[in-house]
C-alpha cells in the first residue's frame, strides 16, 4: 500500500498534489473533480489588493512611490478581470468550496502593501479557509527604493497579515532577490508557515509592427521547474517552514523531483488548464506505480532526499558546478 500522505500548512493531506490559484480554482465543480481526482488540497484564486477599497495612505505606508506600483500592480495579469470575485463574492466561494470538499481550502490573498486590506485576511478565515496563502507580486521599478525597504516590505506584510489571523500563512513569491535565502528566513521570522516557490511574474511582449506592448499569459512549460528545485533544494532543512513548489509541475516526475528537493507539496495550475482537471488523476497513478516500480512506501521517505544538505555533492546546486556543467557542454559539442 503506498502511502501519498504529505503534511503542509498543519494539514495532514493525503497526497502532495495541490491545485494552485487560479482560474479553476474559481469553480466549485472544477475543485470537487480536483478532489476526486486525488489532490490533497485546493488554493483559490486571490483576492487582490486592488479589489479591495484602499486608503491611498494605506499604500504609502511602506512604498516611497506606491501609487506607482499600485498602478502597474492592476495591469499584471491580463486576463484577471475576465474571471475575478469581488470582495464579498470572494468570501461566499470561500465558504461554499469548504462546504463542498473535504480536503483543505487554502485561501489566497494578492497584494504588495500593509493596509486596511490586510483585514480581508481574517474574513477569509472566517469564512471557512484551512490556511491562506500571501502572494505578494511586486515589481520593484522605482530607482530610489533599494533592495532592503524592498524586503522590509514584504516582512511587514507578511507580519500584519500574520498578526490577523489564526490560520497557517504561507508566502508566494518571486524568485528575484539577491539572497534568497536570507529574504526566506526573514519571511519565517515574520511569521510565514510556508514559503511558495516561485510566483510566475507576468512578462509583457513588443509587437514591433504596432510599437505595442502585448500583455498575454503563457502556461508554463516544465523547463521552469528548474529553478524551483534548485532553491527548495538550497532551503530545505535551513527554514523553519513547510515548502511548496509552484511554476512548471506537469507530470509525475515533476512531483518526484519535487517532493526528493523536500517540497511538501507540488502544485498546479497550467498543466490542469492544458489537460483538464482529471489530469490529477493520471499524475496521481503514475505516481503510484513509480514508486511501486522503485520499491518506495510513502512520499514521506523520499521528501528531502536530494536536498542540498542530503546529496552527495551539495555544491552541484551552487557556483562551483558552473564550470564543469559549461565544460561538459563543450566537450560534447564537439
Ligand atoms: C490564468 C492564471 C491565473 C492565475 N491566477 C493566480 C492568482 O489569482 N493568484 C496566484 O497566487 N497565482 C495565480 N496564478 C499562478 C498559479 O497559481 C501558479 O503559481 C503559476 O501558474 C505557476 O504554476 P504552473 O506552472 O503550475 O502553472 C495564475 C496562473 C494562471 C495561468
Amino acid at each position: 500500500m503506498i502511502d501519498l500522505g504529505t503534511t503542509y500548512l498543519g494539514h495532514a493531506l493525503r497526497s502532495p498534489l495541490v491545485m494552485s490559484a487560479g482560474p479553476l480554482a474559481e469553480d466549485v465543480d472544477a475543485i470537487r473533480a480536483a478532489e476526486d481526482a486525488g489532490v490533497g488540497a485546493v488554493v483559490l484564486s486571490s483576492l487582490f489588493e486592488e479589489q479591495l477599497e484602499i486608503e491611498s495612505h494605506d499604500l504609502d505606508r511602506h512604498l516611497t512611490r506606491g501609487t506607482e506600483s499600485y498602478a502597474e500592480a492592476l495591469s499584471y495579469f491580463p486576463a484577471a478581470e475576465a474571471y475575478r470575485l469581488g470582495p464579498d463574492a470572494y468570501l461566499d466561494h470561500v465558504a461554499r468550496v469548504k462546504a463542498a470538499v473535504d480536503v483543505p481550502v487554502i485561501g489566497s490573498l494578492n497584494g504588495v502593501s500593509s493596509g486596511g486590506w490586510v483585514q480581508y485576511a481574517r474574513l477569509i478565515e472566517e469564512a471557512g479557509a484551512d490556511a491562506l496563502e500571501l502572494n505578494v507580486y511586486f515589481i520593484p521599478t522605482d530607482p530610489e527604493v533599494d533592495g532592503s525597504a524592498v524586503e522590509r516590505m514584504y516582512a511587514d506584510l507578511v507580519r500584519d497579515v500574520r498578526a490577523a489571523v489564526r490560520i497557517p500563512v504561507a508566502v508566494k513569491l518571486g524568485p528575484f532577490f539577491s539572497a534568497m535565502a536570507n529574504v526566506a528566513r526573514r519571511l519565517v521570522a515574520a511569521g510565514a508557515n510556508g514559503l511558495v516557490l516561485f510566483n510566475r511574474f507576468y512578462q509583457p511582449d513588443l509587437d514591433v509592427e504596432r510599437l505595442e506592448v502585448t500583455p498575454n499569459l503563457r502556461l508554463s512549460t516544465p523547463d521552469e521547474l528548474r529553478l524551483r528545485l534548485r532553491w527548495v533544494a538550497i532551503l530545505a532543512g535551513r527554514v523553519d517552514a513547510d515548502l511548496a513548489v509552484t511554476g512548471g509541475v506537469h507530470d509525475a516526475v515533476d512531483v518526484l523531483k519535487s517532493m526528493m528537493a523536500g517540497a511538501s507539496v507540488a502544485m498546479m495550475t497550467s498543466a490542469l488548464l492544458a489537460h483538464g482537471v482529471g489530469h490529477l488523476g493520471a499524475v496521481r497513478d503514475a505516481l503510484v506505480r513509480w514508486m511501486q516500480e522503485h520499491e518506495y512506501t510513502s512520499i514521506r521517505q523520499m521528501q528531502g532526499s536530494m536536498s542540498q544538505r542530503a546529496v552527495a555533492e551539495p555544491a552541484a546546486f551552487e557556483r562551483a558546478n558552473y564550470l564543469r556543467v559549461l565544460r561538459s557542454y563543450a566537450l560534447r559539442a564537439r
